[in-house]
């Protein structure tokens, strides 16, 4: 096996960057290039303000940058010098053509896997670290030989990256495990052994996992799956909790004290979000229909079935509690990423929940503690698609929570920042119109506490007693 020296990264994104940053941190003796075409993202990255927001992030990035890891948009130059490049571009789903709605576009995918043939002058082993549907490493491979020069021999390695975001760092210095897989063959098993040897600066031996190329590969898609199937599942039971009165947390407490089912992960919430559930659950029923496995594909679509039931089910709880319309009405929603801890809003619940509420022409007022107002302004125009002048009299954007909920007849937390938690609940109580609600959809709040001030508290998972 070679001994990794310098490694390129494609794609400076949330997972390129807090990914190689560490191994940049924890790899001194590697020199370590991400690359991307986005000058703006790649800007960023080498400013004090870092394009996206991780706790922890900024420490590592500071310390190894300008060191033995650089951010380039010479994408060319950063691949012709490493000796292993990882593939850590954007897979969303497709929008047009065959597959749309449920296949990966593999587009950025293979361009940049063309780019790798074109400008490659010595062998490489290349990575794939972008979530991809089984077999993506098939014809990556035929690209990469159709187009390679005399002498370049190229290895694929599948290393899917399992990191959360709001926690990459910490997820990224002890991960539960590191996957990798490869051809069987000599020259496959050695590529492995060089990727093991990176991971094995800091992963303890028997966390880096090998296995074939084809299993790596799904099985990405596999713990996605398992991972939302089981917001899903706690989710479904919150409705039936709501209608009899059984108490969601309580029962998530119960089953989760099952060793075989484990406490991690039963949240009841206004519904999942993130660019990579959704899109990775309909990989795989794409996947399933594609190999005439129509009964596997029905049962995994029901995952993002429910997560969408949940949260339109939850826009309409408030709409039926404002005694049935909230027409001009203000409502707060506090929190847009998709989950705390990150500035991601990618398919965020907040997105859909607002949409709803603007349908029902409700006066929105919204915060969030690391999303721009710009970032806001493309999720509710959906990136430009829908015109903002009709939507822009009806949503203010506030720089903090109590300015936000000041004259609210509706409080939305639909992102579970600790910040919430520690709010001047009695001052945002003051001024709010009266009855004034409060819609838990993480249920974090203290929801004795807020019925003491006087608030009407609605949860998801909770008979409704205010
Ligand atoms: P991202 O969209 O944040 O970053 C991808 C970057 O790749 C962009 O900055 C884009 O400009 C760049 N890019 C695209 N084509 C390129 C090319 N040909 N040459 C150079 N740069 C190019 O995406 P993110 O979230 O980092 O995801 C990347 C992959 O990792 C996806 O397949 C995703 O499913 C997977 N993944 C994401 C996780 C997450 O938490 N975001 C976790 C685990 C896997």
């Amino acid at each position: 096996p070679i001994q990794v020296k310098k490694i390129c990264c494609i794609g400076a994104g949330y997972v390129g960057g807090p990914t190689c940053a560490v191994i940049a941190a924890k790899c001194p003796h590697i020199q370590v290039t991400i690359v991307d075409l986005n000058k703006q993202r790649i800007d960023a990255w080498n400013s004090d303000n870092l394009p996206i927001y991780e706790p922890g992030l900024d420490e590592v990035v500071k310390g190894a940058r300008g060191k033995n890891l650089f951010f380039s948009t010479d994408v060319d130059k950063g691949i012709a010098e490493a000796d292993l490049i990882f593939v850590s571009v954007n897979t969303p789903t497709k929008k047009s053509g065959i597959g749309a709605g449920f296949a990966a576009d593999l587009n950025y995918l293979q361009l940049a896997t063309r780019r790798i043939a074109e400008v490659s002058t010595t062998s490489k082993i290349v990575v794939e670290k972008s979530t991809v549907p089984c077999k993506t490493a098939e014809s990556m491979r035929t690209i990469l030989e159709a187009n390679s020069k005399p002498g370049c021999t190229f290895d694929i390695l599948s290393n899917p990256e399992f990191l959360a975001e709001g926690t990459a760092i910490s997820d990224l210095f002890a991960p539960d495990r590191v996957l990798i897989g490869s051809l069987q063959t000599e020259s496959g098993l050695n590529a492995c052994a060089s990727l093991s040897e990176v991971y094995a600066n800091w992963v303890p031996r028997e966390r880096i996992l090998t296995v074939g190329l084809w299993s790596s590969e799904l099985s990405k898609l596999a713990a996605n799956a398992m991972l939302a199937q089981r917001i899903s599942s706690i989710n479904a039971l919150s409705a039936i909790c709501e209608a009899t009165g059984a108490n969601i947390d309580e029962v998530a407490f119960a089953v989760g004290k099952d060793s075989r089912v484990g406490p991690k992960f039963l949240k009841a919430s206004v519904g999942f979000g993130g660019s990579c559930f959704q899109k990775d659950i309909l990989n795989l029923v794409y996947l399933s229909e594609s190999l005439h496995l129509p009964e596997v594909a029905k049962y995994w679509k029901a995952v993002v079935e429910m997560n969408e039931h949940q949260k339109s089910r939850f826009a309409r709880k408030v709409v039926d509690t404002l005694f049935n319309t909230i027409t001009g009405k203000k409502i707060a929603i506090l929190g847009w990423a998709f989950k705390k801890d990150t500035g991601d809003t990618r398919e965020s619940p907040s997105i859909s929940i607002a949409n709803h509420f603007l349908n029902e022409k409700a006066r929105l007022s919204l915060y969030d503690p690391q999303v721009t107002e710009e970032q806001i302004w493309l999720d509710l125009t959906d990136y430009g698609a829908i015109p903002a002048e009709p939507i822009k009299p009806h949503v203010t954007i506030q720089q903090s929570a109590e300015e936000a909920c000041k004259g609210a007849e509706a409080i939305v937390i639909c992102t579970e920042w600790d910040e919430f938690k520690t709010l001047d609940w009695e001052k945002i109580y003051a001024n709010c119109p009266r009855p004034a609600f409060v819609f838990d959809g993480r249920l974090m709040l203290d929801r004795k506490k807020l019925q003491s001030i006087g608030f009407r508290v609605v949860t998801i998972g909770t008979a409704d007693g205010y």
